[in-house]
């Protein structure tokens, strides 16, 4: 889809479709009411019969208003006025594009964008409303036989702001929600894609796919055998019983103006799928164990936001890609493997391979002196019980770190709750025979993941996101969100240096 930013009046606009906003206790937003005085009165004519209340997201379509250019007007609900905040102007911009995607419009005008959301200025609308109609006109088809088939499609929104002067700050906001569109779409058709298709090999090669269509991502692909050399015995365990070989993918974008500034270093978890391998889990719902590579896709798509947008940055990405099967090469309950920090671990369970496979990634990122290493893992299951699908966990060993994570997924709708990681969690680790083990009781385990972790980040500052239960839906709408791609380029492009 395409998007321009506008500004002027409504009723003048030469488009398939107009979008307004009414609110609750029918009371016209301001471009609502410039239409109504074009047409002498009847958009409120329409709202004293009670065909639009203004309730959150609800929609009427107006076919040739007097006194206005456009074929359509599109009424949409946003709610209470003095309630409208972030959720609010989301979900207003997502009903009226779900209804543009259905109706005849290819192309309309958003006037929504106009509204007043607390705490958010011009630019948050219109990055919100970019990235909120991409989400909306979404759709995973690849591995359909025919296609379905959308009518006339939307393809092209203009967003309008209140004033000329915003125009700039509009379009700067519109090409960075794009991005992060782009980025989450990417790590949506990865979660999405089967793992008989999206094996540790595929990873790599969309990797290096990606380094070629943004030439300032240079890509390393490691295969076993240099794996083996590095000593990742933790990583290496993993994919034991596997007949798909592992790859440890490497990304590198260095725009920072001075190249030699420290970078931060994202690592995901790339599992392809999850059966447990030995410690085989349950049948039911086995199938979401293809999304638990989502953190390797969001490594992947906020590679492809900055890149996008020209991040002057420095960001490294490292994902260690294998699957986790059952065979007589399995590795066993009990078994005792060396990591590449050299500590060893007695793995007692081999269905918490995502920490193994981290551990590894964890160490290998010492080499770039980083800033910050944030890993973002579908971690544990505890995760979606604790915090269910609206927050990721977030556990840091730093609290500036966890605050900025925190503040960007606050800023991005995208948001993390931050998690208690104190010392007294770390006994659940003990072992007799390794250094410690890979599982603890499973009272807190989302926690003793974390802190398995943690014994492999004690040279930086390290903040881990458990993704487990916002990485992908459940139910009617089964398929991966993209999340937390936004949360990651928001706190990214935080750090950009302010141009001089
Ligand atoms: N990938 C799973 C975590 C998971 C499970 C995410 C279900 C989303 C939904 C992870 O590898 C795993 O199996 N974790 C175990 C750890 C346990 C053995 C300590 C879990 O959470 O049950
Ligand atoms: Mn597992
Ligand atoms: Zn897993």
């Amino acid at each position: 889809m395409e998007f321009t930013i506008k500004s002027g009046s409504p009723e003048k606009q030469r488009s398939a479709c107009v979008v307004v906003g009414v609110f609750d206790n029918r009371k016209l937003s301001l471009s609502a009411e410039l239409i109504d005085r074009a047409s002498n009165g009847y958009v409120s004519e329409i709202i004293r019969r009670g065909d639009m209340e203004g309730k959150l997201g609800a929609t009427l379509l107006l076919h040739n208003v007097r006194g206005t250019l456009a074929d359509r007007v599109l009424l949409v609900g946003l709610g209470k006025e003095r309630d409208f905040r972030d959720r609010e102007f989301r979900s207003a911009i997502r009903s009226a594009v779900k209804l543009l995607n259905e109706t005849g419009s290819y192309e309309a005008v958003v006037y929504l964008t106009e509204e007043k959301v607390k705490r958010r200025e011009v630019a948050w609308r219109v990055e919100h409303a970019v990235i909120v109609a991409m989400e909306a006109v979404y759709r995973f088809e690849q591995m359909k036989s025919q296609p379905t088939e959308v009518r006339r499609p939307l393809r092209k929104l203009t967003l309008s702001v209140p004033q000329r002067s915003d125009l700039t700050a509009g379009e700067r906001a519109a090409v960075r929600g794009l991005s992060i569109a782009h980025g989450m779409d990417l790590a949506r058709d990865l979660g999405n894609m089967p793992g008989n298709i999206c094996t540790p090999t595929f990873l790599a090669e969309r990797a290096q796919a990606l380094s070629t269509e943004f030439p300032d991502i240079v890509v390393k692909v490691l295969e076993r055998k240099e794996c083996e050399e590095l000593g990742m015995g933790s990583f290496l365990s993993v994919t034991n019983g596997s007949n798909q070989p592992p790859r440890f993918i490497v990304l590198e974008y260095m725009q920072h103006e001075r190249k030699q500034t420290r970078p931060s270093v994202l690592v995901g978890k790339g599992i392809t799928f999850d059966t447990g391998g030995i410690s085989l889990k349950a049948g039911l719902d086995m199938d979401q164990m293809k999304f638990d590579m989502c953190g390797a896709a969001a490594v992947l798509g906020t590679f492809r936001a900055i890149a996008e947008i020209k991040a002057p940055i420095n960001v490294v990405g490292l994902i260690p890609a294998c699957e986790n099967m059952p065979s007589g090469t399995a590795t066993k309950p009990g078994d005792v493997v060396t990591s590449m920090s050299g500590q060893t671990i007695e793995v007692l369970n081999t269905d918490a391979e995502g920490r193994l496979i981290l551990a590894d990634a964890l160490t290998y990122a010492e080499r770039y002196e980083p800033v910050a290493v944030v890993d973002i893992a579908t971690l544990t299951g505890a995760m979606v019980i604790a915090l269910g699908h609206v927050a990721s966990g977030l556990f840091s060993n730093n609290e500036t770190l966890a605050r900025a994570l925190l503040t960007a997924g606050d800023d991005a709708c995208d948001r993390a709750w931050q998690m208690p990681m104190w010392e007294d969690y770390q006994d659940g680790l003990a072992s007799n025979f390794a250094d410690f083990a890979n599982i603890a009781g499973r009272a807190g385990s989302s926690i003793t993941a974390a802190c398995f972790l943690s014994r492999f980040t004690k040279k930086y500052d390290w903040a881990h996101l458990d993704i487990a239960g916002t990485a992908w839906k459940d139910g009617k709408d089964k398929g991966a969100t993209g999340r937390p791609v936004p949360l990651l380029a928001t706190w990214l492009l935080e750090q950009e240096t302010p141009a001089p």
